[in-house]
């Protein structure tokens, strides 16, 4: 992390309640994040939540309503994008169509008047990070669709930003390359060691790569974290149903590690200092086909079994809910369990996360997100 001043650490990009409004559209409520240089950070949410409009207001492209924006230690609001010291790459690319993939990464340090004899030599070195060494004399339309992507990013990284901005960069790669490129970012970020701020809607995409997520959601941050936290440790509803899939049992806290269902039956996890209504909630990975998987137990009735290779996915019918549950194939012959079976579910109290009451009782087939 960098220091500057008296020593104390200082995040590369800080926000600071910052709120975008558009006449009476509020695109962004309120949001405060500090983004650790050389991290590589994701904000992930649903279309409309204001992801694009937050890269904006770092980048410069849009002013925040309110709130502050700090790039380092200096305060940029008001500063022109090129003023700062941040590169975007936008979903749609745009290369200049008539210029080579040199002269395309090579502009931006033109206009920056850089020597032509290092521009060439930092050209070379920017394509061979990319994997697009010895095509820097083809032309955009002569590149595949991923190659363009990497030609973007090039030109992004060949200014040497203190911090890539990147919105949706993937989102015209067919599921392919997207993997692949997920990956090759990654790498990138690691070799070049510079701070990434990733804009997805893609919950995959954001756990592959990022180190800490920001899940988004109308205008505000709900949840922020590493993966495996948001994962395992939602605190929201709508995160533990954004991120995977989830069983929501509502209820209501009856002690510090203990809600009772509406259904009646007694769940333990631990409920973090909350009261009142709430809902357990338990992935359907973590939940075993019989007893003895833990401390907590429903009895229910199979509605539906399928086999799809590593996982049986099994629904199942229980007095508190529909609870979906997804039971690895380890060994041979999967977890054929005909409908109509009864069976016990169990899960371990470690397993449970619990979030605030997601409204009545009578949702059924919903409490499976
Ligand atoms: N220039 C604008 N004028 C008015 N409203 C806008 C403007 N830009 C964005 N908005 C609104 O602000 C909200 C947030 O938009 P934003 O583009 O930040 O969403 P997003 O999270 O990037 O969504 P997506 O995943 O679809 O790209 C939306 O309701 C959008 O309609
Ligand atoms: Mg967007």
């Amino acid at each position: 992390m960098a220091s500057e001043g008296a020593g104390a650490p200082v995040a590369d990009v800080r926000l600071e309640h910052v709120v975008k409004r558009f006449d009476d559209v509020v695109a962004v409520d309120g949001v405060s994040v500090e983004i650790p240089r050389g991290s590589f950070f994701a904000m992930l949410g649903p279309s409309g939540c204001g992801k694009t409009t937050t890269l904006r207001m770092i980048g410069g492209f849009e002013e925040p309503t309110e709130g502050r924006i700090f790039l380092g230690a200096e305060d940029v609001v008001g500063l022109p994008p090129y003023r700062r010291d941040v590169n975007t790459v936008f979903q749609s690319y745009a290369l200049f169509p008539h210029m080579t993939i040199e002269d395309n990464v090579a502009f931006g340090l033109e206009r920056k008047g850089v020597a032509r004899s290092e521009r060439a030599g930092r050209v070379a070195e920017i394509l061979e990070l990319v994997g697009l060494g010895g095509l820097g004399k083809r032309k955009p339309k002569q590149l595949s669709g991923g190659q363009q992507q990497r030609v973007a990013l090039a030109r992004a990284l060949v200014n040497h930003p203190r911090v890539l901005l990147l919105d949706e960069p993937l989102g015209a790669l067919d599921l392919k390359l997207r993997k692949q490129m997920q990956l090759e970012l990654k790498r990138i970020q690691h070799e070049v060691g510079l701070t990434f701020v990733h804009v997805t809607h893609d919950q995959e995409e954001a756990m592959t790569m990022a180190d800490r997520i920001a899940v988004m959601n109308g205008g505000r941050i709900e949840q922020l974290g590493p993966p495996q936290e948001l994962y395992e440790r939602p605190a929201t509803a709508f995160v533990a149903g954004f991120l995977g899939a989830s069983n929501l049992l509502p209820g209501t806290v009856e002690g510090p590690g203990a809600i009772r269902l509406d259904s009646g039956e007694l769940v333990r996890a631990d409920v973090n200092g909350r009261t009142g209504r709430v809902a357990a909630g338990v992935r359907p990975e973590k939940i075993a086909l019989g007893a003895g998987g833990g401390a907590n137990e429903l009895a229910g009735t199979v509605s539906e079994s399928a086999y799809i290779g590593v996982a049986t996915q099994v629904v199942v019918r229980t007095k508190a809910g529909v609870m979906q549950v997804f039971a690895q194939n380890a060994g041979t012959g999967g977890h054929v369990l005909a409908p109509g079976s009864p069976v016990t579910l169990s899960w371990s109290q470690d397993a449970t996360f619990v979030v605030d009451d997601v409204g009545g009782t009578d949702r059924d087939e919903e409490e499976v997100t």
